[in-house]
């Protein structure tokens, strides 16, 4: 129960989300994260503030489903400040679009979003480190926002050493890492309940829940008992 899990959180006008890959569940779980503060009786906005990848219509996907879940509404310049057509990577999608990221932008959109909601969940685009351009990463933005940092692991194997190295860059940089939260992405992962163990205890975090393969709702994280 992610309602739960909202109690490990540490009180703030807004979240980070970010993940040990891209693909590995961060708009699923910034949506059932807003869900869960909806359900608190919340006013919550979503963010994303980089998007690569659009559709037909022009829409960015993570986009149309964070706007979806959000019960704040807001013009599409402060949700999504920054949206590149072709689904690369942000940093060459700016350069071929000759865009040079503003974090200014993004602040100000942010502190709009802020203004009319009880809090913002805001999704960065690929992993932590995932460039701007070439002097700044997307680790940049929970910096200049002062956001909390949750850590959304895709459960393959792998994902031990993608974890690790996430959790030490993001305290590296002084955030404040909130949680983690384990998504089963892969439903032939073997040993994932041994792989679950290691990341309890390496993590040295709270676990806000699991989602379940094709889950719609974060379960509670119920550590095995020790024998
Ligand atoms: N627990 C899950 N069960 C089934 N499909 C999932 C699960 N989590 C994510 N997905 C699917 O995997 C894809 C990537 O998830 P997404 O949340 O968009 O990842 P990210 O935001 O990290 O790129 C999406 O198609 C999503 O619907
Ligand atoms: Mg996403």
């Amino acid at each position: 129960m992610i309602d739960a899990a909202l109690f490990s959180l540490p009180p703030s006008r807004g979240y980070f989300i970010t993940g040990t890959d891209t693909g590995v569940g961060k708009t699923h779980a910034a949506c059932l994260l807003i869900e869960a503060l909806k359900r608190q009786g919340l006013r919550v906005a979503a963010m994303k503030p980089v998007a690569a990848g659009v559709g037909t219509d022009g829409m960015n996907e993570d986009v149309r489903r964070l706007v979806a879940a959000s019960n704040v509404r807001a013009p599409l310049e402060q949700v999504n400040p920054y949206c590149f057509a072709p689904a690369i990577a942000p940093h060459v999608a700016a350069q071929q679009a000759g865009v040079c990221m503003s974090l200014e932008v993004m602040e100000q959109a942010y502190e709009k979003l802020a203004a009319q909601s009880d809090a913002v969940v805001v999704e960065g685009a690929g992993g932590f480190l995932v460039p701007m351009d070439e002097a700044r990463g997307m680790d940049a933005i929970p910096l200049r926002l002062k956001l909390p940092v949750i850590l959304v692991v895709g459960l393959r194997l792998g994902c031990l050493n993608h974890a690790l190295l996430t959790a030490e860059a993001i305290r590296a940089r002084g955030l404040v890492l909130a949680g983690w939260v384990g998504n089963r992405i892969d439903p032939h992962m073997e040993m994932g309940e041994e792989n679950l163990t290691a990341l309890r205890s390496l993590l040295r975090l709270p676990c806000l829940g699991l989602i379940a393969r094709n889950g719609m709702s974060l379960e509670h994280d119920d550590p095995p008992k020790p024998c």
